[in-house]
């Protein structure tokens, strides 16, 4: 059996707030394979971040902690790894672009000098290079993601660029070195409606040619259904389905999925659901058995009490739904 390049395993996180504790993953299982290309769904507020920043190894402290659970990546626990170490795995092997290209670039620094920096660590990490090499990279980098006239833009601040230029410049920063996998976490969300699906082509197709692997998430089911090529859907902090892309688009199994899919999307990017009713639990008091239970029209007795774990319903489709423990016996 292939060995996955990053697996997460029944990863449990905890946010310490004025009114208690917030419960909020409780369980998170995933991986992704080398080469992969996955996407995370939920609505807002179900701990996609919060999971994706577990992996980085960037929740805030001392507000957020992480109970139980592990993160392997190639064979060691990001976990248990010591800062240095996780200073290499950022520089080196994970990197991330986050919703807001502005937060991410520091507006204080040139184009050029950002980017340098980025392209100088990783080869420290790995090979050395010169001023000069610096240059050629970073303007190689650029180009790649199709920004006109790079030599120029690397003498620019951030506040000189549309959004859209800001963010070809963090997807350039993610792909100039050779990281195996990216975290795009709502990478286009901040951008105009117009240009967001083409800078997340763009991202997969440089993603596909450097052969490495992502984890998307976004609101736009379409731009998954398209670009991924597994999907996990998560709700309140657990993952309920996993499937292959177009398996999971042809046949969604839970409830919730198949709710999301029934969303019509607004003008705003956000969605209103026709499927389900109400909303995310309050995570100080989590609902027990399934998280779902209460605004699931199929909920039973047991949904109230037992935590349903994932049934295979074959084909590598995974399921965390009573439903369909029925249907396999
Ligand atoms: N810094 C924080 N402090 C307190 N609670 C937080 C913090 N970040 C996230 N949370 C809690 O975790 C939940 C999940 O957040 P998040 O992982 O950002 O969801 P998503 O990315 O799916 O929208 C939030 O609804 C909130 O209750
Ligand atoms: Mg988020």
């Amino acid at each position: 059996m292939m060995v996955p390049l990053l697996e997460v395993k029944d990863l449990y996180v905890q946010f310490s707030v004025f009114e208690g504790e917030l419960k909020v993953l409780n369980g998170v299982n995933l991986k992704i394979n080398e080469g992969e290309k996955i996407g995370l769904v939920g609505e807002a507020g179900c701990g996609k971040t919060t999971t994706m920043k577990s992996i980085l190894r960037v929740l805030p402290t001392p507000v957020a902690r992480i109970s139980k659970g592990e993160i392997i990546y190639k064979g060691k626990n990001i976990l248990n790894m010591k800062p240095s170490e996780i200073q290499n795995i950022r520089r080196g092997e994970i990197t991330a672009i986050f919703q807001d290209p502005l937060t991410s670039l520091n507006p204080v620094f040139t184009i050029g000098q950002q980017l340098g920096d980025v392209i100088k660590y990783a080869s420290r990490y790995q090979d050395h290079l010169d001023k000069k090499e610096i240059f050629s990279k970073s303007v190689a980098a650029l180009k790649e993601t199709g920004m006109p006239d790079p030599e120029r833009i690397l003498n620019n601040y951030p506040v000189q660029l549309s959004g859209g230029m800001r963010q070809r410049v963090c997807i350039s920063e993610a792909l100039s070195t050779n990281h195996n996998l990216i975290i795009a976490d709502e990478p286009t969300t901040s951008l105009d409606v117009t240009i967001q699906d083409q800078i997340l082509r763009l991202l997969s197709k440089l993603v596909e040619k450097k052969k490495m692997s992502i984890i998307l998430i976004t609101h736009s089911l379409g731009v998954v259904r398209e670009l991924t090529d597994r999907v996990y859907v998560m709700y309140a902090g657990n993952i309920v389905e996993t499937a292959q892309t177009t398996t999971l688009f042809s046949n969604p199994l839970h409830p919730y999925t198949r709710g999301l899919m029934n969303a019509i999307p607004r003008l705003t990017g956000e969605r209103i659901f026709e499927g389900i009713e109400g909303r995310i639990p309050n995570y100080l008091y989590p609902p027990t058995g399934c998280r779902f239970h209460p605004r699931c029209k199929y909920s039973t007795k047991e949904c109230q009490e037992i935590f349903p774990l994932m049934y295979d319903t074959g084909n590598n489709h995974e399921v965390a739904c009573f439903l369909y423990k029925e249907e396999l016996n």
